[in-house]
């Protein structure tokens, strides 16, 4: 090991250093043993990544010593994601969710998808399915390399349901930085996963973002704050494009 660095971006390590070491740069995130829920999502980064590796950086070290499970991926040189409107990072993101997408889920164990605590009790059923998702695709956890390509990092929440769960997701995430819902779901249309959406899953999405984000308390940060928002917009376009039937005046 030659070099250490501190990284500032990610709030849920206990550590993040980038290292020069003999297998070529390595992103380190440790987590220490004591701490039950960041060990057990540094785990699952872990089970999954063999799975992951044509769209995310691979493991190179792992090590479980002095009380720390400490995990080494390759570095990818870059930078966070822009999702902005016209952001040239907007292919690269739908190309990453195209191969996600297309990507066999894993014979693993995984969570499933389980939104009934927000959505409307006729929609729970909608989400559930058998695709692999990643879950978290703010674009912190996309980083754009050199190269052009988009590498997605971060898999500590992944989820076995509905195909397109990621897809909508990503929308969400164009909305929360600048898009308006027509843009955001135009954009996405080109996906094929977006295709496999059926009548009313989108408007149950919707209406889920809205409803779970509504319930959260308030924060100061501006990406929470911006994504509360967004999702109230998306939730009101959809109100506009379908309606609910007109309430039926009684004449006696
Ligand atoms: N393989 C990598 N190569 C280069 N940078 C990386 C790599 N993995 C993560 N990073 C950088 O470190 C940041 C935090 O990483 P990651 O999201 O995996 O950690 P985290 O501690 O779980 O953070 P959070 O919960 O806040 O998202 C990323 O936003 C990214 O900037
Ligand atoms: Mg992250």
């Amino acid at each position: 090991m030659t070099e250490v660095e501190a990284v500032s971006e990610g709030l849920n390590s206990d550590l993040t250093v980038t290292v020069e070491a003999g297998v070529g740069r390595l992103f380190v995130k440790g987590a220490k043993l004591d701490d039950d829920l960041k060990a057990r999502q540094l785990r699952r980064e872990i089970v999954i990544n063999q799975h992951v590796t044509h769209l995310s950086p691979e493991i190179r070290l792992q090590v479980e010593e002095a009380g720390w499970l400490i995990v080494g991926f390759d570095h990818v040189e870059g930078r966070r994601a822009d999702y902005s409107p016209l952001s040239p990072d907007i292919p690269l993101v739908l190309d990453l969710l195209d191969r996600l997408s297309e990507t066999p889920c894993p014979t693993i164990p995984l969570r499933e998808m389980d939104l009934s605590a927000h959505a409307r009790p006729e929609d729970a059923h909608r989400f559930g399915g058998g695709a692999l998702a990643h879950t978290d695709l703010n674009p912190g956890n996309v980083r754009v390399a050199p190269d052009g390509r988009a590498y997605l990092l971060d898999w500590a929440r992944y989820k076995r349901g509905a195909p397109w769960w990621d897809a909508t997701a990503f929308a969400q995430c164009l909305m929360t930085c600048g898009h308006t819902p027509y843009d955001a779901e135009s954009i996405l249309a080109e996906l094929p996963v977006w295709k496999t959406l059926g009548l009313g899953d989108l408007d149950a999405v919707a209406h889920y973002q809205s409803t779970a984000r509504s319930k959260w308390k308030p924060r100061l940060d501006a990406w929470t704050n911006a994504s509360v928002a967004a999702a109230r917009r998306w939730h009101d376009h959809h109100l506009t494009q379908n309606p609910e039937p007109p309430t039926r005046t009684r004449h006696f």
